[in-house]
């Protein structure tokens, strides 16, 4: 690669990287709003109790349907093994349409149709599972 041509592409990266971060960044605060759609069923803090739906903490990366002294769904047992363990990904797709990506599941909850809802939400989600930050995870990877 010739001197220019890497210095380009150098400069190109650096420039990218914080513009990309910042573009999708989530937004904790709104993610604090959206999750008042949830609690009247979830709490999120460690060794709080479940409510109509199980406590979240320590759900990502945990296998679904997994929470201690929670009595979940056939549909949402029968679907566990199949989506393996709760990621950002899987999660949003389960906000979506709960009913839709878990048949038969308990929790009657209409889904998040606004992307930068999931998003938000899903990132103060693992603030407050004491998951680790989605940008840290990546970075350790
Ligand atoms: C009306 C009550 C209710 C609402 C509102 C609700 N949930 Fe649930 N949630 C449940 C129930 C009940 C289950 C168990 C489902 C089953 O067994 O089929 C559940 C299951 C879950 C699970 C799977 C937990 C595990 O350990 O596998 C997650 C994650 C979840 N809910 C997140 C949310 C989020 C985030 C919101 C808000 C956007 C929300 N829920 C809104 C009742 C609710």
């Amino acid at each position: 690669m010739n001197q220019l041509v890497k210095g380009l592409s150098i400069l190109g990266l650096s420039l990218a990287l914080p513009l990309a971060a910042h573009a999708s960044e989530p937004d904790l605060g709104k993610g604090a709003k959206v999750f008042k759609k949830c609690a009247a069923c979830h709490t999120l803090g460690d060794g709080e109790g479940n409510k109509i739906g199980p406590n979240l903490y320590g759900m990502f990366d945990r296998p679904v349907a997994s929470a201690a002294d929670f009595n979940f769904s056939d549909g949402m047992t029968a679907r566990a093994a199949e989506i393996g363990t709760w990621t950002d990904e899987n999660l949003a797709e389960y906000l979506t349409k709960p009913r839709d990506y878990v048949p038969g599941t308990n929790m009657s909850f209409v889904g998040l149709r606004k992307e930068k809802d999931r998003v938000n939400l899903i990132a103060y989600l693992r603030q407050e599972t004491g998951a680790a930050p989605a940008a840290e995870e990546a970075a350790a990877e």
